[in-house]
Order: structure tokens, then C-alpha cells, then sequence
């Protein structure tokens, strides 16, 4: 047998302008694998044929840690080449149909990576996407070969119960014969054709939840979720989430399941949260797992809308997928639009739908700017990439999703349909009738939307609203209105810019659909009149930028109004106006859209945080925020109409990441004290008004994780750190501590008593937080309760090293828990819950003055190289913007990324990070 070394040849850049056709297709797959951890068995007997389109040239698979014993065409031994990597044909048959049959092994066990085929507590699991499945077999592994597949496992009865792969179960039964005792089979057929890398499968001891379900169009589905034998009793929410998305995707788009059998496999070890695998999902436990005692609120709701992603995909990305990687968000930003709108519309009420856009916009705007800022910025639709597992980024995803409900906005034909709602869903049945079954481009998705919305502005600005695909960075929009009284109107001028980025000097406009309100001294959105005598029933209206300057007058403006832009957050824009105070409060007590109400808060604070940042004022005992600001805070956590979960959003400040994004040079230190000084001051100067929230929201019934009783949980939950903060503070017994020093044991107390994770994980984290005495036993508590549920042991660890730094204590904190015996690098949740949580998520504790923080980090990234790439890799952006912070911190930072990128062993995965990291 032939052994052949991994291809680690210099990374090329993969262009898409370069793409070409595949110069064969690959008709039919039939699979049969011999499982066995230390050695499997891969016979891949494929039916071939060239591409009439492309030239004559030779077959060149990809493949990629394998040996390789045997290579046949049409039954005979054939001569082949290996070459850097790819397994080599010429003369091959010119015309027809060829069988090509390939018979290699490789080593589950040995695989680390996650990549491919690989061993997970006893099980095995695959994982193909972007590019495992050559590393299970020679293949033409790009997103555009589409085949049929047949696959039959074999592997040992006892060890390995259960066989799954995608699509149906055809056969299966014990296997006889010499060699073969005690070992049996499963055979899978998949009725529709699929790329490679929506290959799966899938061999061990599991159990099931089954449901039968039957679609409108009277069909019936078999839905499974399948766990470790232990962990039956925590499938019910991602059973019921796989149901409502069912419903949802037909009742929506009018997009059944075109499957009998559909089911999620879970695994406690995995790169990402899940994968799409056609009808056989597979599923990072935490995004599978929950019950009360173990999984918290955002827990319950993550696995709704995992469950949703991955169901989603079943259409957008496998039904149609990916011409190349460069199109990834074809099927990415388009099913995490999806995602975000399926649990919208699981939303009771307006309210809560808001709530999930806010969240939707953190996220954003916390992680995809800056990266849009930093030195991985890259388009929507990237031209260029090393290594595709880097470009799985929030770019793709988030800002992907909003350039699809951009789209959406711009679909609208008119007042029949406001949204864009219904012309978006007539886009996606005219993308699904023009491309089913095939892999296509972002182009083609764009000119279905707009296709099938011809009077749209969609339609019409099409070339230009797909800049958002090729222009990286995000716009910035600046703002100015003018108010004339004499003559009643009010008129905003708006310009547009946005800055360089990597190879990218200069960007025509954007089309940026900005939707507005004129908000009046009542607190009431004031009719819109425009010059041209239209009107807009809603309150709102939307102004379609397309130039770098623009303006806007209304007429008939009976008072200065406090302008509200960007509502819904409409654009993935950054907006610039200058708001006085004033104007703030206004919209903060009365604008009738949240997201806008919710966003002045945030204004108000971040403008006290960067105040006291630029001085130079001492930060002991300072109080940062006004009373103006207090007292609005005080109003809206006493407000009787506003949800718990919307005051929780308001009443928490802007991170210190989103504070470090408004800065041109980070002083993450400073940043952090002055962050911490906000939280003490409003922890004591509303210490009453949370106390009574803390009362008023007390749990009221069986728990349940849907969006009210949620709401009430987060919002007591900052209560009790809020008021263990203010415990804290208050030395002097005579002025009250005697009260607020009651809060850290009543905390203790409810960390004890909670009937669920959510209200046992806050007050554990309000002890810690606050750096309390009982903070020492309840964290050993909470390890001997849940030490044998790895999910829950995860947020032990991520508590601890996400948690406040005072005087330096989390590094060695952080270095004594990779000595604790529960600690394991290869299990990439394990390791993101210490590592990533320090590095990532604790920039008051990651960023020291004496670099420690980042010599970890150095360490971190080159031992998990050796170990899983794409987790090293994401660890190593952790740097990416050291270029802005201050001294001493920019220096070190820089020493330390290079001290990564001066190692000549790294993976293309952390090569192609540290390299962009530091150029210029
Ligand atoms: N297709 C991806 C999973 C994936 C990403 C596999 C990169 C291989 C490499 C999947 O659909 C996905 O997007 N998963 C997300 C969760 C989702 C809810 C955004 C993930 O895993 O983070
Ligand atoms: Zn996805």
C-alpha cells in the first residue's frame, strides 16, 4: 500500500475569477466503508463522464490524508499520478459514460482536525463541508459536482448499532462470512442529487426521539433526533424547534420537506454549531441539548434557531447550492435571513420581534464591523480566498443576511405590501422554479429577487445594489436636518462614505434603504408629507439613498421634530448625527420604534463612556453618567408598559468591543474601568428601582423558555448583578449597606434554590461578577451538581475566564483550569469555554500592560495548530485589531503575532490569519 503525505504545498490563492466548469461530471457514488477507528476502508465506485464544454484535459481528484491501495477504470488497472495532493488520470475514455473505482483507507481515530471522518466518544461522524469529504475519498470536491449517492456501511453490531447516512434506508442486516462475525450493515440511498460536502455518516451506540409528521400537502415525514444513550431527556426543544420549522418553511416560502426521513445526529465534538448534511444533519450537542436544569434561555432559543439554519439549508444551500466558496452566502446570509425571520415570526408579539432584531444588530454590529474594519475585512461575495474555513466569517453570515433583508425592503411594489414580505416570496419561488438543482451564483439570486419584482426598486437598481456583494467595509452615513419654522419643513441632507479596505482604495455608493420617522414633542411620529405632495400612512418612510449626497424635505412639519433614522436598523450602515442630549431622552421615552428607542440609550451611554475615555480624569469613584440619563434608565425599568426583556436591552450598556470600535486608538484597560465605573453608578443609583425589579419579576410558574418568561428571567437576572455590584460598593454601614449588603447571599440563596439553569447560571454569575466571597462555594457547587454534563461544566469554565479582572487574577485563573482534570484542548467547546472566552470575550482581562495575556494567546494558537486548524485559526483572530490599541498593548501585540507567524510548521488555516493580520 501506497503511503502518501498530507499535500502541504504553498497555499494558492483560489480566485473566483478564475472559476472554471468541472472538466468531468460525476453521475453516480456508490460508497461501502469498513469502519474501524484505527483503519477504515473506503471503496468509492464512481460513473463519470467529461464535461462536453470544457476542453480535453486530464481527471485530477482532490484528496487529502489518505493511502491509497487500489485505482481501476472500467474494471482494469489504470496508471495514475499523484501530484501535490491530487490523484492524476489521463486517457481516460472520450466519450460516454467510465466507471472510476478507488479503493483507500484512512485513520478516524488519528483525526483531530474534526474534518472528514473522525471518532467522537466511540461514535463515528463526518464532516465535509468546505472540503472533508477529500479526506475520505478522491473526489472532485467542489460544490458544482452534483451526484447520486449510494452508501453502505459495514461495522461491528455491538459497537456500532446504529448506521446513518443521507436519504433513505434501502437494506440492512447482519453481514456473514469469514471475517465478517458479529458485523453488520446498513445501506442509504439518497434520492437527490448533492454536492460532496452534504455527504454524512454516521455509526455508533445512539438513541432516538421520533415524530411522525404530515405536511399540508398530505405527505408524511419521519423526523428523528438522535443522542448518546443518557441523553433522551433533553431533545424535546430541538424536536419541537425541527417541527415549528417544518411548518414554517411551507407556511412562509411554500418550501416542504421533500424528504421521508429527516434526522440531527448530535456530537460533543465539533468545529462548528451544525451541519446541513442533506436529510442527516449533524449537530454540536449544545445546539441540541436542553432541558430546564441544564440548558438556559439563550440556550433554548440558540437551538431554535440552529434547529431552523440547518433545516432551512434543506432548500437554500442543498436544493440550490454553491457555484464556488466564493458564493457562500447564496446559502449562508440567505438561510441565517431565514433563520433571524423564523423566529420572528415565533415571536408572540411586536415587542419581542424587536427584541430579536436588537440582538440580530449586537451581533452585527459588535463582531461584523470590525471585521469589515479590520485586516480580514472581505466582501459579501469575497474575489479571493487561501483557505475557505477562514471565510466562514460574520461577513458571510451576518452582513450577508442583511444584504438579503435589504432586498426584502426593496422588493416592495407599494403599499399592498409595505414590507417587501410578498415580493420577496415571490423572488424565492422564481429563484427555486429558475434554479432547483443546480449550483449558482449570487448573481442569480439577486436577479430572481428582482425579476420577479419588476417595479420595485430592486428592479431597478439592481447593478448597483449588488455593490453590497463586491465592496467591502462598512458605509458610514452622516446626517444633518434643518428645521424652518416660517415655512413648516424640515429637511435632512445625508451623505454617504466608506472607508478603504484591504485592496480596496475607493467605493462607489451604496444603495442604502433608510427607513425614517419625525418624532414630535408629544412622543408621537408626525405625518410625513413630501415636497412632491406624496404622504406615508405608516409614520415611517423610506428614502432609497443611491448617491453620495442626498436630501429629503418634508413639508407641513407643524414643530421641530427629533428626527428617528435607520429604523429597524434598515441599512448595515453606521450613522452619524448629532443628537443633543435633548433628543436622545426624546426618543429614548417615545419613539414608536424600538429598535431606534433602544439605540438612543445606547447613544447616550456611549457618549458619557467616550467622554470620560478621552479625558484624563481619574476613574476612582467617578460617576460617568448624568442624571438625565439616570433618571431616563430609572423610567424605562419602571415603565409599565415595556417588556422585561426589552428594559434588559436597555438597561445594558454598550460592550467594551462596541466602546473599542468608536475609538481610533483602544486603550482596553481604560475602557474597562471606565465601563465598570457606568455599571457601579447605575447599580447604586437605581439600587431601589432594582430591587423591585427583582421582586416584581419573581418567577411566576412552571418554567418555560418562550420570549415573556425569558424576558422576566434576564431582566432579574441583571437586577441581582447589578444589585450584588452595589453591595459591593456600599462600604459605609451607615449609609444603607446594611440592605444592599443583603443581595450577595440572597443571590447565593436563589444560585441554590433555582428550579433552572437560567436563574441558577445569573446569580452564580452575579457572585462571581461582583468578586464575592461566596462566589468560592458556589462555584464548587456548581461543579459537584453538574460535573458529569460536559454542556453545563462548559459554562463553568467560560464563567471563570470571561469574568472581571481585578488586579490580574483571571490569567492564572485561566491558566489553572487547563490543568483541571475536566479540561480537554481537543474538544473544541471545552476549548473555546476557557481559551476563546479569555481571549475573545475578556478584553479587560486578555489586554495586560505586562502582555501575558497575548504570550497565552501565542501559546494557545500554535498548540491547537498542531491539533484542529480551524479552531486555531479563529483563535488567532482574536488579534486582528491590534493595530489600534494604545501603547504598550499595540507593540506586544504585534510581537506576539509574529512570534506565530515566524513558525514555519503553521497550518494554511493560521498562516493565512497572521499574515493578513500583519500587513500593511
Ligand atoms: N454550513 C454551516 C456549517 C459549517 C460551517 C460547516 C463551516 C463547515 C464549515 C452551517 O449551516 C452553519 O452555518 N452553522 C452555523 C450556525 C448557524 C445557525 C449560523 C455554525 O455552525 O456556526
Ligand atoms: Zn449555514
Amino acid at each position: 500500500m501506497l503511503q502518501l503525505r498530507d499535500s502541504n504545498g504553498p497555499a494558492a490563492v483560489i480566485r473566483r475569477a478564475d472559476y472554471s466548469a468541472p472538466a468531468f461530471w460525476i453521475d453516480s457514488v456508490h460508497l461501502t466503508f469498513d469502519l474501524d477507528p484505527a483503519k477504515t476502508r473506503v471503496l468509492n465506485k464512481m460513473t463519470l463522464r467529461r464535461n462536453p464544454d470544457v476542453s480535453v484535459q486530464p481527471l485530477r481528484l482532490d484528496g487529502e490524508a489518505l493511502n491509497l491501495a487500489r485505482v481501476l477504470v472500467n474494471g482494469q488497472g489504470a496508471s495514475f499520478k499523484l501530484d501535490g495532493g491530487k490523484l492524476v488520470l489521463e486517457n481516460l475514455p472520450l466519450e460516454g459514460t467510465f466507471e472510476l473505482e478507488i479503493f483507500t483507507t484512512c485513520e478516524p481515530l488519528k483525526n483531530t482536525s474534526l474534518s472528514g471522518l473522525y471518532v467522537s466518544n466511540d461514535s463515528f461522524f463526518t464532516q465535509c463541508e468546505a472540503e472533508g469529504f477529500r479526506r475520505i475519498t478522491y473526489f472532485l470536491d467542489r460544490p458544482d459536482v452534483m451526484a447520486n449517492y449510494t452508501v453502505t456501511l459495514r461495522a461491528d453490531q455491538q459497537k456500532y448499532p446504529v448506521l446513518l447516512s443521507n436519504g433513505n434506508l434501502m437494506d440492512s442486516g447482519a453481514l456473514g462470512g469469514v471475517g465478517n462475525e458479529g458485523r453488520h450493515f446498513a445501506t442509504w440511498v439518497d434520492p437527490h442529487k448533492k454536492p460532496c460536502y452534504l455527504f454524512a455518516l454516521v455509526a455508533g451506540q445512539l438513541v432516538c426521539r421520533e415524530q411522525r409528521i404530515t405536511s399540508r400537502a398530505g405527505k408524511e415525514h419521519l423526523l428523528q433526533v438522535y443522542v448518546r444513550p443518557g441523553d433522551m431527556d433533553k431533545t424535546e426543544h430541538a424536536m419541537h424547534s425541527l417541527m415549528a420549522s417544518v411548518v414554517w418553511d411551507e407556511a412562509r416560502f411554500g418550501l416542504a420537506l421533500d424528504l421521508e426521513r429527516f434526522m440531527i445526529v448530535a456530537t460533543s465534538d465539533f468545529n462548528m454549531g451544525a451541519m446541513e448534511n442533506k436529510g442527516l444533519n449533524i449537530f454540536n450537542t449544545k445546539y441540541v441539548l436542553a432541558n430546564q436544569a441544564t440548558a438556559t434561555d439563550a440556550d433554548f432559543s440558540n437551538i431554535e434557531s440552529v434547529v431552523g439554519h440547518e433545516y432551512f439549508h434543506n432548500w437554500t444551500g442543498n436544493r440550490i447550492t454553491c457555484r464556488d466558496w466564493c458564493q457562500l452566502s447564496l446559502k449562508e446570509g440567505l438561510t441565517v435571513f431565514r433563520d433571524q425571520e423564523f423566529s420572528m415570526d415565533l415571536c408572540a408579539d411586536a415587542s419581542a420581534r424587536a427584541v430579536k432584531r436588537i440582538e440580530d444588530v449586537r451581533v452585527l454590529r459588535t463582531a461584523q464591523f470590525p471585521e469589515d474594519a479590520g485586516p480580514m475585512a472581505h466582501p459579501v461575495r469575497p474575489d479571493s480566498y487561501i483557505e475557505i474555513n477562514n471565510f466562514y466569517t460574520v461577513t458571510i453570515y451576518e452582513k450577508g443576511a442583511e444584504v438579503v433583508r435589504m432586498m426584502q425592503t426593496l422588493a416592495t411594489e407599494g403599499a399592498s405590501d409595505p414590507s417587501g414580505r410578498a415580493g420577496f416570496a415571490k423572488g424565492i419561488t422564481l429563484y427555486f422554479a429558475r434554479h432547483d438543482g443546480h449550483a449558482v451564483t449570487c448573481d442569480d439570486f439577486a436577479q430572481s429577487i428582482a425579476d420577479a419584482n419588476p417595479d420595485s426598486a430592486l428592479a431597478r437598481l439592481l447593478p448597483q445594489f449588488k455593490r453590497w456583494y463586491s465592496q467591502a467595509g462598512t458605509p458610514r452615513l452622516r446626517a444633518r436636518g434643518s428645521y424652518d419654522a416660517a415655512a413648516q419643513t424640515y429637511t435632512l441632507n445625508l451623505r454617504q462614505s466608506c472607508a478603504a479596505t484591504p485592496g480596496q482604495e475607493a467605493k462607489e455608493p451604496f444603495v442604502i434603504p433608510v427607513s425614517l420617522g419625525l418624532v414630535g414633542s408629544s412622543g408621537a411620529d408626525l405625518p410625513l408629507q413630501l415636497q412632491d405632495g406624496s404622504t406615508s400612512s405608516h409614520g415611517s418612510h423610506l428614502l432609497v439613498m443611491t448617491q453620495a449626497d442626498e436630501s429629503i424635505t418634508f413639508v407641513n412639519v407643524a414643530e421641530e421634530p427629533v428626527p428617528s433614522i435607520l429604523r429597524g436598523f434598515s441599512a448595515p450602515v453606521l450613522l452619524d448625527f448629532d443628537y443633543s442630549d435633548a433628543q436622545l431622552l426624546t426618543l429614548l421615552a417615545f419613539d414608536p420604534d424600538p429598535f431606534n428607542r433602544w439605540e438612543a440609550g445606547q447613544r447616550l451611554a456611549l457618549r458619557s463612556a467616550i467622554q470620560l475615555i478621552a479625558s484624563d480624569a481619574l476613574l476612582t469613584g467617578a460617576t460617568p453618567l448624568n442624571d438625565a440619563y439616570i433618571e431616563a434608565m430609572r423610567s424605562v425599568l419602571r415603565h409599565p408598559a415595556l417588556d422585561a426583556a426589552f428594559k434588559e436591552l436597555v438597561l445594558t450598556l454598550p460592550s467594551e468591543t462596541y466602546i473599542a470600535e468608536q475609538l481610533e486608538v483602544v486603550d482596553p484597560q481604560r475602557i474597562h474601568a471606565v465601563r465598570e465605573a457606568m455599571r457601579a453608578q447605575l447599580a447604586s443609583a437605581l439600587a431601589a428601582d432594582w430591587q423591585w425589579a427583582f421582586e416584581a419579576h419573581a418567577p411566576n410558574g412552571a418554567y418555560r423558555p418562550d420570549t415573556v418568561s425569558s424576558g422576566r428571567r434576564a431582566l432579574t437576572g441583571l437586577a441581582l448583578t447589578q444589585l450584588c455590584l452595589a453591595a459591593r460598593d456600599s462600604g459605609d454601614p451607615s449609609t444603607g449597606s446594611g440592605q444592599a449588603g443583603l443581595w450577595p447571599g440572597k443571590a447565593y440563596q436563589r444560585f441554590k434554590d433555582a428550579d433552572n439553569m437560567t436563574d441558577r447560571f445569573n446569580a452564580l454569575n452575579a457572585l462571581v461578577n461582583s468578586g464575592h466571597a461566596l462566589a468560592t462555594p458556589a462555584l464548587a457547587q456548581f461543579h459537584t451538581l453538574f460535573k458529569n454534563e460536559e454542556l453545563v461544566l462548559d459554562k463553568w469554565f467560560a464563567l471563570q475566564a470571561g469574568s472581571c479582572d481585578r488586579g490580574g487574577q483571571v490569567l492564572p485563573a485561566v491558566r489553572q483550569l487547563l490543568k483541571h482534570p475536566d479540561f480537554n484542548l481537543r474538544n473544541p467547546n471545552r476549548a473555546r469555554s476557557v481559551i476563546f472566552s479569555y481571549c475573545s470575550a475578556n478584553p479587560g482581562a486578555f489586554h495586560r500592560a505586562d502582555a501575558a495575556g497575548y504570550v497565552f494567546w501565542s501559546e494557545r494558537v500554535l498548540e491547537l495548530d498542531r491539533i484542529n486548524p480551524q479552531v486555531a485559526a479563529r483563535l488567532a483572530r482574536a488579534l486582528d485589531r491590534w493595530k489600534k490599541l494604545a501603547e504598550p498593548y499595540r507593540s506586544s501585540a504585534r510581537q506576539a503575532i509574529e512570534r506565530v507567524a515566524d513558525k514555519p510548521e503553521l497550518s494554511n488555516d493560521v498562516r493565512e490569519v497572521v499574515s493578513r493580520a500583519l500587513a500593511d
